[in-house]
């Protein structure tokens, strides 16, 4: 089968799915090849990621890449999400076809992108090199 049934079951039941009204740091990346977009939101609290929510309109693997990745950050350290990679989601997800890859980059830009904007709202310093300072690198 061309897909997982950890895919699947992301994909028919996503978690986390909407939005956070008074997110502390809210992301978006697009990917400009398949036009897909994926928007994450994040609620935090004493350094902790408490509430996570994503909106994702595009194509499955991406739906069941952001289920996983919102999955796998919540209730992490803010910390912890600089090191979220999309290998990570793919292999939590086990697997993805390689032609599908690229939808999980976009969970990973999302995440990052919502943390950078969390950053930023709370003038916390960082490592310009750890985070994107586009949101999609395949969008310019
Ligand atoms: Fe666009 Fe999957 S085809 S994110």
């Amino acid at each position: 089968m061309l897909y997982s049934e950890t895919v699947m079951d992301h994909f028919r039941h996503p978690r986390n799915v909407g939005i956070i009204e008074n997110a502390d740091g809210v992301g978006e990346v697009g990917n400009a090849k398949c036009g897909d977009i994926m928007k994450i939101y994040l609620k935090i609290d004493d350094g902790q990621v408490t509430d996570v929510k994503f909106e994702t309109f595009g194509c499955g693997s991406a739906i069941a890449s952001s289920s996983m990745a919102t999955e796998m950050i919540k209730g992490q350290p803010v910390s912890r999400l600089l090191s979220l990679t999309n290998k990570a989601v793919v292999e939590a997800l086990n697997g993805l076809p390689p032609h599908k890859l690229h939808c999980s980059v976009l969970a990973e830009e999302a995440v990052k992108a919502a943390l950078k904007d969390y950053y930023d709202r709370n003038a916390i310093p960082y490592d310009p090199q750890s985070l994107p300072t586009t949101s999609c690198e395949s969008c310019h």
